[in-house]
């Protein structure tokens, strides 16, 4: 009775106020579940293919009625009358009947709503949340969330090109302690700002995105935020950065254009980022510091800072399990991030993040910088035991949503709640080798 019956699409808008899908599955014995699917702004270049209808007379191209149809059309008549508790034969089957590599013929949207409302449809059937479900042994496991308080780079109009400055309350005892210490320091990082006179409108992920002098002023920024909150910078909240450096990477160097127009050679930018780490201890994990292109930026880096920080791949690995394995064969990174719509079925997404655990890997959950209230990756986070989420500030609705789910988990856990916090940040540490 768990067969599916019936898909619906329906195009929604997302954060941004672009399009994006809502896919609903209808199983034979009437459980109806939701999707809905994030959309990147500084995306990787081997993402799976986002299917854009291209038509300049709506939405200026960027509609998603060619992906709608796909999913009420092609891909309901392939799945009709199959389980939707096999979640692993349902995506094998959707990318076969997609038949490319990076699923552009009928759309990585529409493929993940299909198989995201799956996971959801089959956790309803079976009377249990959807993180109970996901994966067969599940961890219970609250993550540490990293939030991006200080927005930049593609994210905001600001003259800041690193995109991402995040706290992460690693030394708080439980994941609803750890949200409250970060949004009071969310509220005393606007405190300060104000003092300074910069602006506190926020951009795409609910981090401030005032005018600065240098892409460092974040980090004092924040820094000073940690302590008049009352915590320990380096101690209670560490920071994390994602400087989306493929963002600013042109023929073989990095350029500052938002900020001071200066130009680094990939040699030029481990070493400035080598200065921060010595400047800056509080600093404990460093994301797409390279740029997908720059492998032998990515190797060097690795060799001069994988054993005191955590190195997250975010463009370069793509949630892809094939490019992903041939990074780690390659030396590069010590941990990857994971987006579902990078790849596009929850299996491969589950895939990566074992192929990360058998190998020694770091796994970071993530939102896109177009989100929706969609709380998959909540779920995803607690079941999938990887310690760590980033899904965006403290404000904003649509990144607010995900949060709100962990504390829903956590107090359904109860006793059985750990929370990710200090524990996963020392076990990353060692095995970085800091
Ligand atoms: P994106 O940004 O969703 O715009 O790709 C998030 C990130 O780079 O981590
Ligand atoms: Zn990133």
């Amino acid at each position: 009775m768990s067969e599916i019956a019936k898909l619906q699409a329906l195009e929604i808008l997302d954060s941004r106020g672009n399009p994006t899908l809502a896919v609903t599955m209808t199983l034979a014995n009437g459980v109806t579940a939701t999707a809905k699917v994030p959309s990147g702004a500084s995306t990787g270049n081997r993402e799976a293919v986002e299917l854009r209808d291209g038509d300049k007379s709506r939405y200026g191209g960027k509609g998603v009625l060619k992906a709608m149809s796909h999913v009420e059309g092609e891909i309901q008549n392939a799945v009709r009358g199959f389980d939707a508790n096999d979640q692993k034969g349902l995506d094998k089957r959707l990318c076969e009947l997609d038949g490319t590599p990076d699923k552009g013929r009928l759309g990585a949207n529409a493929i993940l709503g299909v198989s995201l409302a799956a996971s959801h449809a089959a956790a309803k059937d079976g009377g249990l949340p959807l993180y109970a479900t996901l994966v067969d042994k599940p961890a219970n496991l609250l993550p540490t969330p990293g939030l991006n308080v200080l927005n930049g780079g593609k994210h905001a109009d600001s003259n800041v090109d690193f995109q991402e400055f995040m706290i992460s309350p690693v030394g708080l005892p439980s994941f609803s302690e750890a949200l409250r210490a970060s949004a009071e320091t969310f509220h005393a990082l606007k405190a300060v700002l104000g003092r300074k006179g910069y602006s506190t409108g926020v951009g795409d992920e609910g981090g401030f995105a005032p005018q600065l002098k240098s892409n460092e002023e974040p980090v004092e920024l924040i820094l000073e935020a940690i302590q008049r909150a009352g915590y320990k910078p380096g101690k209670d909240i560490v920071i994390m950065l994602d400087p989306a450096a493929s963002e600013f990477f042109d023929e073989g160097s990095y350029v500052f254009a938002k900020s001071d127009k200066s130009k680094k050679s990939p040699t030029e930018m481990v070493a400035l980022y080598k200065s921060w780490l010595q400047k800056y201890p509080e600093i404990w994990s460093l994301e797409d510091g390279m740029a997908e292109d720059d492998h032998a930026g990515w190797q060097a880096i690795t060799k001069e800072l994988g054993g005191q920080i955590q190195l997250v791949g975010d463009d370069n690995f793509v949630t892809n399990p094939e490019i992903f394995s041939k990074g780690i064969k390659d030396g590069i990174a010590n941990a990857i991030l994971i987006k579902l719509n990078q790849i596009g079925t929850v299996t491969e997404t589950l895939d990566c993040i074992q192929m990360a655990r058998m190998n020694g890997y770091g796994a970071v959950i993530s939102h896109r910088s177009g989100e929706t209230d969609d709380t998959s990756i909540a779920d995803l986070a607690v079941a999938a035991g990887t310690g760590q989420i980033k899904t965006g500030s403290a404000c904003r609705g649509e990144r607010i949503a995900k949060y709100n789910r962990l504390l829903e988990i956590e107090r359904e856990l109860g006793s059985k709640a750990r929370y990710a916090g200090v524990s996963a940040y020392e076990r990353r540490k060692k095995a970085v080798g800091a």
